[in-house]
């Protein structure tokens, strides 16, 4: 089937502003977006996206389908599909457009390095670790650092989802120095982050989930 690719176009050495270009490629229902892509850019090389993957393990393929942060790699034709056969791909909202769907990573990087995205040891651990305790950060521990939810989600202040969701881990993890502390980095109040843990699966293409005991 024909699928009509909707792409954001923008190159700041000679556009003034994004435009959407189309493009017509032959599709399989059960490829993926990343592959439609893969597709147009064989008939421009000049159209910018990143990718690495393919398996919705790097993140690097985040952009917004049909409106939608997602992951290219992870999101099937089939699953966006209209009558029309138009699907729009754009760069992730929130984030500068660099090129094409190819964003800037900078504040998104630096907002995570913020959040000090390390086990701070606690000298007297031994370093092992409960049942319950694993089974508690194994939802968080699933990102993949692919900024999605910082393109779906605001929070007050100049806090990042991405970042939010890597603090939150930390403080569930018995090992951290900081553990608890850490949700003071992000001075939110106990019902915005009920509502964060509550709508980020929705807005996580990893369907990442945070076990509401850290709200205590
Ligand atoms: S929580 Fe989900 S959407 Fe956000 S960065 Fe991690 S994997 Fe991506
Ligand atoms: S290419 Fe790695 S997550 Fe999509």
């Amino acid at each position: 089937m024909k699928a009509i690719l909707k792409i954001c176009r923008f190159n700041p050495e000679v556009d003034e502003r994004p435009y959407f270009q189309e493009f017509i490629v032959e599709v399989e229902e059960q490829e993926t977006v990343l592959d439609a892509l893969f597709k147009a850019w064989r008939q421009d090389s000049s159209l910018s996206y990143r990718r690495s993957c393919r398996s919705a393990i790097c993140g690097s393929c985040a952009v917004a389908i049909n409106g939608k942060p997602s992951l290219a790699c992870h999101t099937l034709i089939r699953d966006v599909w209209s009558e029309d056969g138009r699907i729009t791909i754009e760069p992730l909202p929130h984030f500068r457009q660099v090129k094409d769907l190819v964003v800037d990573l900078e504040p998104f990087f630096a907002s995570l390095k913020a959040a000090v995205p390390w086990v701070i040891t606690r000298p007297e651990h031994d370093g092992r670790m409960s049942f319950e305790a694993a089974r508690d950060i194994e939802g968080p521990a699933t990102c993949i650092l692919c900024g999605a939810c910082d393109a779906a989600m605001e929070l007050p202040g100049d806090v990042r989802p991405a970042a939010l969701v890597k603090g939150l881990r930390l403080a569930l993890d018995p090992r951290d120095a900081l553990g608890a502390a850490r949700l003071r980095i992000f001075n939110l109040p106990p019902e915005i982050l009920r509502l964060f843990i509550k709508n980020l699966p929705e807005n996580c293409p990893k369907k990442v989930t945070i076990p509401e005991k850290i709200l205590g």
